[in-house]
């Protein structure tokens, strides 16, 4: 096992100075009084590990799939747009970052990098992020093309009919610069997300598509379970990085229901306040088959592009190796609810 002596933390530190201070208000910022942004993290905090002694390992195995996609450990990248924020080459450097920690991407429809661009550019495997626009057309295309430039999945984004009220950000004034735009558009177009979708919207993505749908943005049992009876192959427990409804649950909260209700018909994953490899590991203690993180990609794409990305996940992977040694978890397999305890009571732990 590798040891870098490095923590995400760090990253942010240096990120934070790099970075236009509006442009980083941006990214950082959550929506209404920050709880929900502040909870993602503070929830892993109450999730205390219950390891075994004297299982025989050399070093973990951490390799797993997503949808039959062999990824090099259960921890991937979120879809994030407005990318060139943080680095000139935006999008398409996150891509080749991520590949070359041997993980998921997934490309966001509001990306300042076309999909085909950023396909180019990865060296890993893609899924595209749909955020549902109007006219439907519009998404309808995205489809199509994400399709059509060998995407594997469509992860449809249901936790924004509108955007989120990020009011600190708001108090800014600051207004996005000039080359900063939605790439997937024509110039001059920028799309407002709708309000009009329910559940047909599977059917109706069904016609368009034959690849698989995840949907990103479940936060309880009912919709996971409606989700499930739409044919979704995935679901994401998310609640967009605190930047949609404020209040609303940590997502690491809302995980074990969401895994009760599933009961294995979809594959289940988690984002939102993954700052450790030992966070990624109560995820997946708690029915997570993998995670995604956002903000953690983009500090180290601020840092050093392409090789700071790619650094962040290794650091990820690092503290998941030690986090599964010291456990006593030979595999990710291994890993179940044995192995986490909640002080506060996680719902249903
Ligand atoms: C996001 N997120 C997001 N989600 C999505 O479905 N489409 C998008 O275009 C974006 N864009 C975006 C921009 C920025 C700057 C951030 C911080 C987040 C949400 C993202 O996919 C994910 O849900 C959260 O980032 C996860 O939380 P952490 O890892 O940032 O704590």
């Amino acid at each position: 096992m590798a040891t870098s002596y490095i923590q995400i933390d760090q990253y942010e530190e240096v990120a934070r100075k790099t970075v236009d201070p509006a442009a980083w208000c941006y990214v950082e910022s959550g929506s209404g009084q920050e709880q929900t942004l502040r909870g993602n993290q503070v929830a892993f905090e109450h999730i205390w590990l219950r390891p075994r002694m004297l299982v025989p390992m050399q070093a973990p195995d951490l390799n797993t799939t997503v949808l039959g996609t062999p990824i090099s450990m259960p921890i991937a990248a979120a879809p994030v747009g407005f990318q060139k924020l943080l680095h000139p080459e935006g999008e398409a450097t996150s891509a080749k970052g991520v590949g070359d920690a041997r993980t998921l991407y997934v490309a966001s429809s509001s990306a300042t990098t076309s999909l085909e661009d950023i396909a180019v550019a990865a060296s890993g495997p893609l899924w595209f992020q749909l955020y549902l626009f109007e006219p439907r057309s519009l998404s309808e295309e995205l489809v199509r093309r994400a399709e059509q430039a060998s995407y594997q999945a469509i992860v449809v984004t249901v936790d924004t009919p509108f955007y989120g009220r990020k009011e600190r950000f708001w108090r800014q004034g600051y207004s996005m610069p000039g080359h900063i735009r939605k790439a997937n558009f024509e110039p001059g177009v920028d799309p407002m997300v709708s309000s009009t979708f329910d559940w047909g919207l599977f059917d109706w993505l069904r016609s368009l598509t034959d690849l698989p749908l995840v949907v990103k943005g479940i936060l309880t049992a009912e919709d996971a379970r409606r989700a499930v009876d739409c044919g979704v192959a995935g679901i994401v427990v998310s609640n967009h990085g605190g930047r949609q409804l404020d209040g609303a649950l940590p997502s690491v909260m809302a995980l074990p229901e969401v895994v009760e209700a599933v009961a294995g018909r979809a594959e289940v994953y988690l984002d939102g306040g993954i700052r450790s490899g030992t966070d990624a590991f109560k995820a997946l203690a708690l029915g997570a088959r993998a995670v995604f993180v956002g903000r953690p990609m983009l500090w180290g794409l601020a840092v050093d592009g392409a090789q700071g990305v790619t650094q962040v996940f290794d650091i990820l992977r690092e503290e998941l190796e030690y986090a599964m040694v010291l456990s006593g978890c030979p595999t990710v397999e291994h890993i179940d609810t044995s192995f986490v305890e909640s002080a506060t009571g996680i719902r249903g732990y």
